[in-house]
């Protein structure tokens, strides 16, 4: 029987969720937005019943599993009330907007014997699994680059007119911080799928005066597969990137006997635009591409997702995936406010 799935937030995202969890099998009993015209709108298209107050769902008995698709700093409510309630959970990323409310979501799933995930999808692009599989290839890891460069604008320009203090931005309501919280939270993930947990993390951020939000973060984190010089950015670049189109955002992983270099698309184009992947042997000396047909990693992240919880299993991917990355954007804050290198403390 396939599994019933409630998607809660039918916001921007959810374009790519809602064909991602059909193509999977799941079927869509409820949807929730606070926005209710949003709601009905995709409750009609997916034969849902629909509520603009998400405890109607979780009291329902109609569903096995939820969707957190809603702005970041309402992830913490939802999931821990799907927990409670003994559904399963596939959240959007990030977990939560900082680490302590990560951990707790992460540790009350434990607890509950509860399935969760938290989407980072780009674990899932073709050339990404590719270069997870060609790892053994590459001998002994010294070094690896990786970094997301994301087009935003002349935002290292003062605005027109100086204001007094932070301006409230809707970043932090909309994805619960900066650049970390972007595309760099995405570089993070992919640092503990490939690499293992960093050790120790020294991080330096740059937050203009006039937001409230860092649009440059770089770190050193040790692992115990070399050094990683990690960056994320929001730059005014127009035309840098593999595709020049301003979206800049890859990996290169040097090793003994070989290197993997990664270049992403958009991630609201990975479905129409291929990703790269390179790599170089250093026994034969050639330098092999692989390009894919666009293909949305969001289907299929939500394919293993509810092929895991159909079974009952969290299989490959680590409850803790969520928490991990927001323990690190924790120690990258707090490096960079006491300018020291810090031991990273994992709690769970
Ligand atoms: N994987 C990625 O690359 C990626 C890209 C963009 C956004 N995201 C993540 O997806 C999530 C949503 O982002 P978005 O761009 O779709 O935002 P959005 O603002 O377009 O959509 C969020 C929706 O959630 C609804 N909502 C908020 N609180 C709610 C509540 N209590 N109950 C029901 N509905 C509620 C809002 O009304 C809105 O329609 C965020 O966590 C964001 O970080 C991930």
């Amino acid at each position: 029987m396939s599994i019933r799935f409630a998607v809660i937030g039918c916001g921007g995202i959810t374009r790519f969720h809602f064909p991602g969890l059909t193509q999977a099998g799941a079927q869509i009993t409820w949807v929730a937005d606070l926005d209710e015209d949003l709601a009905r709108a995709r409750a009609e298209e997916y034969g849902a019943r629909h509520t603009t107050d998400y405890q109607e769902i979780l009291a329902s008995g109609e569903v096995d599993a939820v969707l957190v698709a809603t702005s970041g700093p309402t992830h913490k409510p939802i999931c821990l009330a799907a927990i409670e309630a003994g559904l399963h959970v596939i959240c959007e990323k990030t977990l939560a907007d900082n680490s302590d409310d990560a951990l707790e979501i992460t540790r009350a799933a434990q607890a509950k014997g509860i399935i969760l995930y938290t989407s980072y999808m780009k674990r899932f692009i073709p050339a990404v699994q590719r270069a997870q599989a060609l790892m053994p290839r590459l001998g002994k890891i010294f070094s690896t680059y990786i970094r997301s460069y994301q087009p935003w604008g002349s935002i290292w320009d003062p605005p027109p007119t100086s204001r007094p203090g932070n301006e409230e931005s809707g970043f932090r309501q909309r994805y619960g911080g900066g650049i970390l919280h972007m595309g760099g939270s995405h570089m993070l993930d992919l640092v503990g799928f490939f690499l293992g947990r960093p050790k120790r993390v020294y991080g330096k951020l740059h937050t203009p005066e006039w937001l409230d939000y860092e649009v440059l973060a770089s770190a050193l984190l040790e692992t115990d597969n070399g050094v990683v010089h990690f960056e994320a950015a929001g730059h005014p670049l127009r035309r840098i990137g593999f595709l020049r189109d301003g979206w800049d955002e890859g990996f290169e992983i040097n090793g003994t006997q070989g290197r993997l270099e990664f270049y992403s698309s958009t991630w609201d184009n990975v479905d129409s635009k291929a990703c790269l992947l390179r790599h170089y042997d250093n026994e034969s000396g050639d330098m092999t591409e692989y390009r894919y047909e666009p293909t949305s990693p969001f289907a299929r992240a939500d394919a293993f997702f509810v092929a895991n919880m159909e079974q009952g299993v969290q299989g490959e991917q680590p409850i803790t995936t969520g928490y991990d990355v927001d323990e690190l954007i924790a120690h990258l804050h707090r490096s960079a406010e006491t300018g020291e290198a810090l031991e990273v403390d994992w709690r769970i």
